[in-house]
């Protein structure tokens, strides 16, 4: 029976067709392209040398390799159920792809400039161990549509990273507010001493700002994990791609609905260096308080050495160098946010070139906040307050003027003359270097005859900060308040 033999003849036939195809591309490659591109068909010449390093993206999108990797085997296994890919050719793809990953993460493997980016590095890598499978992979797919995925799948990682130091942080503020919920202090306008405030009160407008920050990732992360794969080149594929099931392979919440847009546009980039730019700027403004009051003159805090270095030549200085850096890295952030509008300021649909120039910056910005938070993760519980310094820093300056004038309306004055009243005592208070409360009844009954003993309740420290006891106050209980439901809003993070 002839009929047994057909099909090992047109295996046969097959294997060897592709063997002549493998020799065929090896020679023209070795004859025609010493450079071993992966687009080297179209090209008669090869790439000038400077053109190719000053094109090259491999010395810092290598960083991207961990996802590229991941976002490769999704799409194999995708274009394994569709059969455009044999089970077998999917199962060399996976080991490949895997070896190459730990000899990447040995430290082991070659990257070359000449293959331009870590998508080409690893394809042309793949190829090399595995053979005709390799060159199989980029079916149905581009570089463009791959590299918007790696990065996607890069932010999303970061962010998580990014959203535990922001909760260690947070974590760290209530703690030490809760523990100077009644801990006076001074309250700054125009760094002018204002009102008496709790120590617990200050850092909780600190929680504040950082939860809104963590809520902006968090919005941000959301238009993050959006998957441009299956957009190919720019319009698509004509392979019958399921882009559901790559999606769901790579948890990414859904495919891209318009390829244009999912290969060229980096708003998720841009958006995320705009909430690191706000948080770096309430990092910076921490910084600048911090520094503030570490110093001999405010002597607020003690901050611990290990955040400090000293100086080669003042054997006394103690300098809040973690702080001071991190205010300085505020401007980096807020560089790589206007570096990365400005890439994609103007450009036309689809992918251009111009965005290769969106990882470093974004890269930068990564690091950067990371490196900030977990600095001040670390170095919020260790900063002691100078409870002593911070409450004759709050008796000096009138602080409880407002409380006196507050008083006088008690007492049936229109606040305008109370105002004024209240003028006149501090004037007398600044003439003879007595606070408010230093002044005798009689002195402060010169003033008004609405004036009675009752005063000194209100004109002390305590008195002031007790009274201010509302929603967002910084009367201690409303301190407490926060604290208690900070420490709620973190736990339910954590536990969701
Ligand atoms: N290295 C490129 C980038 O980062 C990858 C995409 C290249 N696409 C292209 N058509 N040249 O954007």
């Amino acid at each position: 029976m002839r009929t047994s033999s057909a099909p090992i003849c047109f295996k046969l036939r097959h294997i060897l067709n592709d063997i002549l195809d493998e020799i065929h591309c090896y020679l023209r490659i070795m004859s025609q392209d010493k450079q071993n591109k992966l687009w080297g068909g179209r090209f008669t010449q090869s790439t000038d040398a400077f053109v190719q390093a000053f094109t090259a993206s491999v010395d810092f999108d290598q960083r991207l390799a961990p996802y590229d990797i991941q976002c490769s085997i999704a799409h194999a296994k995708m274009l394994t159920k569709v059969s455009i890919l044999t089970e077998q050719e999917c199962e060399q793809i996976i080991t490949g792809l895997s070896d190459i990953l730990a000899s990447i993460q040995a430290g082991e493997f070659e990257w070359s400039i000449a293959l331009e980016d870590v998508h080409m590095n690893i394809e042309a890598a793949l190829t090399e161990r595995i053979g005709i499978a390799g060159k199989k992979l980029h079916t149905g797919r581009s570089r463009n549509d791959q590299v918007a995925t790696d990065i996607r799948l890069f932010m999303r990682d970061q962010l998580m990273l990014i959203d535990a130091e922001l909760s260690r942080l947070q974590q760290g503020l209530v703690s030490l507010a809760g523990e100077n919920a009644d801990t006076i202090m001074p309250g700054f306008t125009h760094l002018q001493v204002a009102q008496p405030i709790t120590f617990g009160h200050h850092l909780m407008a600190w929680f504040e700002m950082l939860k809104r920050d963590s809520q902006r990732f968090a919005d941000c992360a959301k238009r993050v994990n959006v998957m441009p794969l299956g957009s190919a080149a720019l319009a698509g594929t004509s392979y019958p791609i399921d882009r559901n099931m790559t999606a769901e392979l790579l948890g990414f919440s859904h495919p891209c609905a318009n390829s244009l847009d999912g290969v060229s546009d980096r708003d998720f980039a841009i958006e995320f260096c705009a909430a690191s730019a706000l948080l770096m700027t309430h990092l910076s403004r921490f910084s600048e308080e911090i520094v503030l009051w570490s110093s001999a003159q405010f002597n607020f805090i003690e901050l611990p050495d290990a955040f400090c270095t000293g100086s080669s030549i003042m054997p006394q200085k103690k300098n809040p160098d973690v702080p001071e850096l991190v205010r300085g890295k505020t401007g980096r952030v807020n560089g790589n946010l206007v570096s990365l509008l400005t890439l994609m300021k103007s450009q036309p649909l689809a992918y251009n070139k111009d965005n290769q120039e969106d990882k470093e910056p974004l890269f930068d910005t990564v690091d950067t906040v990371l490196g900030s938070l977990r600095a001040f993760a670390d170095m919020v519980p260790n900063i002691e307050p100078v409870k002593a310094s911070m409450l004759k820093a709050a008796k000096q300056g009138f602080s409880t003027a407002t409380d006196l004038a507050d008083y006088l309306v008690g007492k049936g004055i229109p606040f305008r003359d109370a105002h004024e009243v209240v003028g006149l005592a501090v004037r007398l208070g600044t003439q003879t270097q007595r606070d408010l409360s230093e002044l005798s009844l009689e002195e402060l009954q010169g003033f008004s005859a609405k004036i009675s003993a009752d005063v000194f309740d209100v004109l002390t420290l305590e008195g002031s900060v007790f009274a201010r006891d509302h929603i967002g106050g910084t009367a201690p209980r409303q301190v407490m308040q926060a604290v208690s439901d900070a420490k709620a809003f973190l736990n339910n993070k954590n536990a969701s």
